[in-house]
């Protein structure tokens, strides 16, 4: 199932979410669909708090920018080391529309508990140790926009803003549409 993804300035992207206890159905239902959420969406990464679940849950899948990558799941993910810098041009599916450069390591070592439960290492490269790096962000109530100057950060925030009034917009139109709609069908009974 898909899930509606929040859109920042959304108060809950910046909660720390909170590890998971156990990888049961649940956790697995909400790995299945936050993957489904990300394909639908055009993504390469999805942060359970960007689904309005505070959970320490990732998915990941660079396969279509990066070769010999599959789709992974990472339940309380950890990042055991980091090494080298390197900068890369981010975007995120809460903040549509928009990129910068951000610094990062350039290599990172991450331990997590795959979706079977079952704890795994990861030594990560190229856009999978961004992507990691991003989504583990997430989980801290961290976006790329925080990496960047108060007043880049300002504007895009301002353009947030009107996106989200737009699309508000847009759904009472849809509304007042569809209950005229359902007038006309009344009135023809
Ligand atoms: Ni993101």
């Amino acid at each position: 199932m898909v899930r509606e993804i929040v859109i920042w300035p959304d108060p809950v992207l910046k909660e720390i979410a909170k590890p998971v206890d156990r990888v049961d159905d649940s956790v697995k239902k909400l790995l299945d669909d936050m993957a489904e959420t990300m394909y639908a969406a055009d993504g390469v990464g999805l942060a359970a708090p960007q689904v309005g679940v505070l959970k320490r849950v990732i998915v990941i899948d660079t396969s279509p920018r990066q070769e010999g990558q599959t789709l992974l799941h990472l339940v309380n993910p950890e990042i055991l080391r980091t090494e080298g810098v390197t900068t890369y041009t981010e975007g995120c599916l809460s903040i549509p529309g928009e990129a910068e450069e951000v610094e990062r390591a350039a290599k990172v070592w991450v331990r997590a508990l795959g979706r079977d439960g079952r704890a795994f290492e990861l030594e990560c490269e190229g856009l999978l140790s961004i992507a990691v790096q991003h989504e583990y962000d997430h989980l801290q109530g961290t976006l790329f926009v925080d990496h960047l100057s108060s007043l880049k950060r300002e504007l895009i925030r301002r353009r947030m803003k009107k996106l989200q009034a737009e699309q508000k917009a847009e759904r009472a139109e849809t509304k007042a549409a569809q209950v005229k709609g359902a007038k006309k069908h009344e009135s023809a009974l």
